[in-house]
């Protein structure tokens, strides 16, 4: 079968013929139909996620995708072969960029009937991102007023519109053709940050969902009330200049086991949120989709098929 697999740090992404993965008793084999990348796969590809996730070479690049369950171990009980399944490989053995792969059921969920492939496979990573920051992490009310940065891209397309759906006023970030597609998702008011500093134009926010980190990070504790959230899925908030401003702050790591994950497809599923496409393109253009996400500006899910 075709994976595609980097032999070391920033070496290009290769199609490897490589056997088809034997699976482990708690493991299925999925067929796999469509992939979405994720920022996490260019900090695996280039080095810098290595800290956290210490990948071994060669290694079999995604994380994110959807399928058809091929085999299923002895001791797996909750799928069947032909089963339509969204599933999440760990980072550190990745795969889902592979004709097939194996992974723990556990890390699988059922494809709704309402969702394509390429809608599931946008799920796992940006999701159930969304979702547990502002849920789990964020404890998101309706009424609340929440600021989304980095609004346009895959993780915050889906939090505006689940934020808007919880009943809260969503503020967001973001430039260029983003700021109609954000509006168009449901924010009621977007900054466009090449332009206008979000600082001076948001007050009162009660739940910042920070996807951008560093500067943008810093300068979203002055727009928050007293006793307002930052949650970040990018730098480790200081928590002495958070606390000294009157709001909370806490740094978000996502590993979307079906547990995390099975609420997040049923609600897209059945809520009409939107899965918005950046990209997609067939594996072959597999490096097409790697350049564009690598540029930190897409617009909505960068997806590769297969068919
Ligand atoms: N901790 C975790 O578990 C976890 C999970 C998922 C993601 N993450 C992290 O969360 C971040 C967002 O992930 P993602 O998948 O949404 O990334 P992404 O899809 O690559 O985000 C791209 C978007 O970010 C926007 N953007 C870039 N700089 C911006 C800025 N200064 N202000 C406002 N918007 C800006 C871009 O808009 P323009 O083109 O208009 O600039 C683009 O639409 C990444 O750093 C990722 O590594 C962490």
């Amino acid at each position: 079968m075709k994976s595609i697999r980097i032999h070391g740090f920033n070496t290009p992404a290769v199609i490897n013929e490589v056997s088809v993965p034997s699976i482990e008793a708690d493991q299925v084999l999925v067929r796999v139909m469509a992939s979405a990348l994720n920022p996490l796969d260019i900090g695996l590809m280039a080095g810098w996620a290595a800290r956290f996730f210490p990948i071994e070479f060669p290694y079999a690049i995604g994380c994110d995708f959807a399928g058809v369950v091929e085999r299923v171990g002895d001791a797996v009980t909750t799928f069947k072969p032909g089963n339509a399944v969204v599933a999440w490989a760990d980072p550190l053995t990745g795969g889902g960029l592979s004709e097939y792969s194996a992974v723990p059921a556990k890390s699988c969920v059922l494809l709704p009937s309402s969702l394509t492939p390429i809608e599931g496979a946008a799920i796992p990573t940006a999701g159930s991102t969304a979702w547990h920051g502002l849920f789990s992490e964020g404890h998101i009310k309706p009424g609340e007023t929440v600021l989304v940065h980095a609004a346009s891209g895959g993780v915050g397309i889906f939090a505006v519109q689940f934020a808007k759906k919880a009943g809260a006023r969503v503020l967001a970030t973001t430039s260029g053709a983003g700021i109609d597609l954000v509006r168009s998702l449901g924010a009621d008011e977007v900054v466009d940050y090449k332009k206008q500093d979000f600082a001076q134009v948001f007050r009162d926010v009660d739940l910042v969902l920070d996807l951008v980190g560093g500067e943008t990070q810093s300068r979203s504790y002055p727009v928050l009330k007293r006793g307002g959230r930052l949650v970040s899925t990018t730098s480790p908030p200081d928590v002495a200049v958070a606390s000294a401003h009157g709001v909370s702050a806490t740094m978000m790591y996502v590993k979307p086991y079906a547990s995390r994950l099975d609420e997040v497809v049923r609600a897209v599923a059945q809520d009409g949120f939107k899965v918005v496409l950046d990209t997609s393109v067939p594996f072959e253009a597999f490096n097409d989709a790697i350049e564009r996400q690598r540029s930190g500006r897409a617009r909505g899910k960068i997806i590769i098929t297969q068919s």
